[in-house]
């Protein structure tokens, strides 16, 4: 039995709130619907497309923040030989996703209540997982939280495990947004309680995973969808434009026009051995066989 993570922090204003009311509005206002966590439909196919190829028979696989639940899903569909666990920390995207699947009678994806920064997860799953993939769960997470979600990654992985983080960088955010300044374009704002990832971050989590691998797979599309069709829309630009399917459809067959423009990226990332230390502080695993 899982035990359920804080409903809401009361009277207080915390980015932690903002949060978790967030997406639980979210999910009452769009159910099942992929714009209960993603507006970009067209982004998340890409998504989807990309994290197929990591998926291989016989895994054990972790969505950590999976939202309703639509990625593992459509990928368990698919991988019928491969077992899927999704947690989130509100209440009403697991059971959305429980009401799918049970609807679909799958019986190699499972959805847990839970929260990616909690102790419980580190215990009640230590080892268990070949693959953990967060998809955006990250952003929404900051300072010590992020770091305590990172450091239950590493527990719940196997040895030699592999973390999927498909997150947003600040980097490539600030040069899109440089542009579109220049262009007279609004700028693109992060929501208040996001902290997209920076260099540094990925500094700190050295001595938890090696980065192998770093998928650029967006770029194409973002500097598409937010430059020219922005730019060229009059009013609010159409996520399913016809010029923003091509950007999709291009890169799917493997063209690349341009490096570094989506803040969204795929980094594979390795897990090392044990006991090691995040952040200065001394990070030990109490749960060793
Ligand atoms: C941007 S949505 C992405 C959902 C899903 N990964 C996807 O790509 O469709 C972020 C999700 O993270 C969840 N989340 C945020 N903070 C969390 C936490 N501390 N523990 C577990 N889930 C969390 C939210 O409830 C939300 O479902």
């Amino acid at each position: 039995m899982i035990n359920k993570p804080f409903k809401k922090i009361d009277n207080c204003e915390s980015w932690e709130k903002q949060n978790y009311e967030f997406w639980e509005n979210q999910v009452k206002k769009y159910g099942y619907d992929v714009k209960s966590t993603n507006f970009d439909l067209l982004a998340e196919e890409l998504e989807l497309f990309y994290l197929e190829k990591f998926v291989n028979d016989g895994e054990v696989i972790c969505d950590l923040g999976c939202g309703n639940g639509r990625t593992i899903i459509e990928l368990a569909k698919k991988k019928q030989n491969t077992i899927f666990y999704g947690f989130d920390f509100v209440e009403e995207m697991v059971d959305v996703a429980n009401e799918k699947k049970k609807k679909l009678g799958l019986g190699n994806v499972f959805f847990y209540l839970m929260d990616a920064c909690s102790e419980d997860l580190k215990v009640k799953f230590f080892s268990r997982f070949d693959k953990v993939i967060t998809k955006r769960l990250l952003i929404n997470l900051k300072g010590e939280s992020k770091l305590k979600a990172i450091e239950n990654i590493h527990s719940i992985l196997k040895d030699h495990g592999v973390y999927i983080m498909v997150e947003c960088f600040l980097g490539p955010l600030t040069k899109i947004n440089s542009i579109r300044e220049k262009l007279n374009l609004n700028k693109i704002k992060v929501k208040k309680f996001n902290e997209y990832i920076s260099k540094d971050f990925m500094r700190q989590i050295e001595v938890l995973f090696k980065a192998k691998k770093q998928i650029d797979f967006e770029s194409l599309y973002y500097f598409v969808s937010r430059i020219f069709n922005a730019y060229l829309s009059t009013g609010e630009p159409d996520y399913l434009a016809s010029i923003n399917k091509l950007a999709i459809e291009l890169t799917k067959i493997g063209v690349r026009l341009v490096e570094d423009y989506s803040p969204e990226k795929i980094i594979i990332l390795q897990k090392l051995s044990n006991n090691r230390n995040i952040g200065g502080k001394a990070y030990e695993n109490t749960n060793s066989k």
